[in-house]
């Protein structure tokens, strides 16, 4: 049977183009009401267009529902009025999408503190806050979908993104917590990993060929997934040029040095033992490695 969002809303930001564009057409084209946000500015954040009103238009053109929002994700009170938009003209939003973002690529130590700022902000702070926005009617509601966007620079780093880096990685550690919060009222959090030629991605060098092999459109299905009812929940789906994996963070089984002989001489001389990968294990909540402490204390 093929997935359908007849009666749900969903919202995506950063959907003036690039991958949110390609979400918010997924997303109608079965069946969903979408909101498509976007500031419609450049690259690096600065200035404006009228970028989500003509994704609106495509979307109603091909026979779907669809309303634009100018709305910047860093400010709450105007993610508070498109979230409270969308709920008066279709009753609620089951779907959120976060995908905007902004890049303000220097190695670290040309860095200006003004570029990690502003990238922080866009991305982390922007993510929480259309979050924090629906939180409570997904809440009432006792559904929600939310996908987060990470990246492969967050997950395990990229030279000359230290700022795109941290705030990447620091939705992921938002996520981690939504999860487990959102768990009694059906809200699900995954995030999404992508990889896609977008004006994001066209000055890094990467080959012509190549580029034509990563369609933004190859990242939908995956993300359309965590849309789904039956959506995992705190997974991070990498996905690009057609291909689709699981990242996820492990912890090895670790070795206990007991309280007598402890010192930085046993750490070096069990560190082979420490990092040894043969038993690692992927937790759902933080709780479970001080668990697993008490338990290598207990068996010793
Ligand atoms: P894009 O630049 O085409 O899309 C980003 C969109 O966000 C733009 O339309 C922009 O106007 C919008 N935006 C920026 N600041 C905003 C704000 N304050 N409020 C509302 N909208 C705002 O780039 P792309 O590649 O489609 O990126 C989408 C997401 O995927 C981003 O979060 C990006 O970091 C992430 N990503 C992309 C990768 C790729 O290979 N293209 C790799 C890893 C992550």
């Amino acid at each position: 049977m093929s997935i359908r969002f007849d009666d749900k809303v969903a919202i995506v930001t950063g959907a003036g183009g690039g991958l949110g564009r390609e979400y918010a057409l997924a997303l109608a084209a079965r069946g969903a009401k979408v909101v498509v946000n976007d500031l419609g500015g450049s690259r690096d954040g600065t200035g404006h267009s009228d970028a989500a009103l003509k994704v609106v238009e495509e979307i109603k053109a091909a026979g779907g529902e669809a309303m634009s929002n100018g709305g910047s994700v860093t400010e709450y009170e105007q993610m508070v009025e498109m979230v409270a938009k969308a709920k008066e003209a279709w009753g609620g939003v089951h779907i959120l999408i976060n995908n905007a973002g902004v890049l303000r690529d220097k190695s670290f130590s040309k860095m200006e503190i003004a570029d990690f700022e502003l990238v922080v902000n866009v991305h982390l702070m922007g993510t929480m806050k259309p979050i924090k926005a629906a939180w409570e009617i997904m809440r009432t509601q006792n559904y929600g979908r939310i996908v987060v966007t990470t990246s492969s620079s967050g997950l395990y780093g990229n030279f000359g993104q230290s700022n795109y880096g941290a705030a990447k990685l620091g939705i992921i550690g938002l996520m981690q917590t939504l999860k487990i919060e959102g768990q009694k009222n059906n809200i699900h959090v995954n995030a999404i990993s992508p990889v896609a030629a977008t004006r994001m991605t066209e000055n890094l060098g990467i080959p012509p060929e190549i580029f034509e092999k990563l369609k933004p459109e190859y990242v939908t299905p995956g993300v359309v997934y965590l849309c789904t009812e039956e959506a995992p929940t705190g997974a991070i789906l990498t996905a690009g040029a057609g291909a689709f994996a699981l990242s996820r963070v492990v912890e090895t089984e670790g070795v206990y040095l007991g309280e007598g002989g402890l010192s930085v001489e046993e750490v070096r001389d069990n560190w082979g033992k420490i990092t040894d990968g043969s038993n690692q294990q992927a937790y759902f909540m933080g709780g479970e490695q001080s668990a697993k402490f008490f338990r290598k204390m207990m068996e010793s």
